[in-house]
């Protein structure tokens, strides 16, 4: 029986609104902010108070009931034409990571079920908490499998933060190293840090801490130099959207990580649940990647670090090809091989 880890949530519905961690305060401040409209939703998104594939779409899920919910149409039409435009709205907010799309498809898909008004706020609402509650089991899963890929005294590298908070719970890349205190392994993490927005030195090793995982937080460009002298077994990331080819769109820096992993001839795993692959893009060039604001870079802590008016080149997320994944490892089991065909495969199992 797994232990309740003493993480928080950072995606809590309470009825009228969303009770959500501040990831921006992270880790000076634990702070919760209310969610009261769509715009709030929005906002959160797209400044990355909520962050991570899956929170982003559980969030976006919430915030499209939470709208519903104040709708005052009586009549179905429109009550359906208004959850379309605020469908649309949600989805704007960031292009990348596929669950934000995915979570608002499966409300707008189940919704059309309903025969009244009432009932179709009763939909959403439930629909969004059970997205919620899947992706913990969801996640659960994904940890146990990827756990049957190391070794007790194992020393795995992750960029990004790939965790509890960035999900329902557990995580995707970081669930195996929660599910390792049961299971009797020991394994030693080491975090890059995640220029620009830092989500590996302020998220990965807070909540790492917090659960008592060994943890050791490094600056990306000392990856190749920590794989060389501490012996890093393997490196495990999160993903964001992956195609049908297996390509994988992740946090920038990802890359790099599957490019070292393969001149050092160790493993690199790709942790993701179904709801992060679009089978309807082909391959990893036709996935939308967000260009994020230029002081992201130019700024440190709102100080400026860079010459006035410097071009500036961000793009938040890159694609790390196939033939770079050892495996991708899925609640449904780990995928290794021919993606193509194990992708199509397990997607066709599903209907
Ligand atoms: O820009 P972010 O912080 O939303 O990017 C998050 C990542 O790249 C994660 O690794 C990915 O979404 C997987 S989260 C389980």
């Amino acid at each position: 029986m797994t232990k309740n880890f003493t993480i928080p949530q950072s995606v809590q519905w309470k009825n009228d609104h969303i009770f959500l961690l501040d990831q921006q305060k992270l880790p000076l401040e634990t702070v919760y902010i209310e969610l009261r409209t769509i715009q709030d939703v929005w906002d959160a998104i797209f400044t990355l108070k909520v962050r991570g594939a899956p929170a982003i779409g559980i969030t976006a899920a919430f915030g499209l009931a939470l709208a519903a919910n104040n709708y005052d149409e009586n009549d179905l039409t429109s009550f359906h034409e208004k959850l379309n435009k605020d469908r649309e709205f949600l989805a704007s907010s960031r292009p990348t990571a596929v669950n934000l799309a995915w979570a608002l498809d499966r409300l707008s898909s189940k919704v059309k079920s309903a025969t009244s008004v009432n009932e179709a706020k009763t939909i959403l609402t439930h629909e969004a908490i059970q997205i919620q509650a899947e992706d913990e089991e969801v996640c659960r899963q994904i940890g146990t499998h990827a756990l049957s890929l190391f070794k007790d005294q194992d020393k795995v590298l992750t960029i990004c933060n790939a965790g509890s908070i960035a999900t329902a719970r557990y995580g995707t890349a970081l669930a195996p190293f929660y599910l390792a205190k049961d299971a009797g392994k020991t394994l030693q993490v080491f975090a890059s840090e995640t220029r620009p927005v830092l989500q590996g030195a302020r998220l990965t090793t807070w909540e790492l801490m917090q659960a008592d995982v060994d943890v050791t937080l490094i600056t990306d460009n000392m990856a190749a130099h920590t794989i060389a002298t501490k012996g890093i077994n393997a490196i495990i990331v999160g993903a964001d959207r992956i195609t049908a080819n297996g390509d994988t769109a992740n946090k920038i820096g990802t890359y790099n990580l599957a490019i070292l992993a393969k001149a050092f001839q160790i493993p690199f795993y790709v942790a993701a649940p179904l709801s992060t692959f679009d089978p309807t893009l082909e391959a990893g060039h036709l996935i939308p990647i967000e260009e994020r604001d230029a002081k992201e870079i130019t700024h440190i802590f709102g100080q400026q670090v860079a010459p006035e008016g410097v071009k500036v080149f961000n793009p938040a997320f890159d694609v790390t090809p196939n033939e770079l994944i050892s495996a991708i490892i899925t609640e449904k089991g780990i995928l290794r091989g021919n993606y193509k065909v194990e992708i199509e495969q397990l997607f066709s199992s599903l209907f």
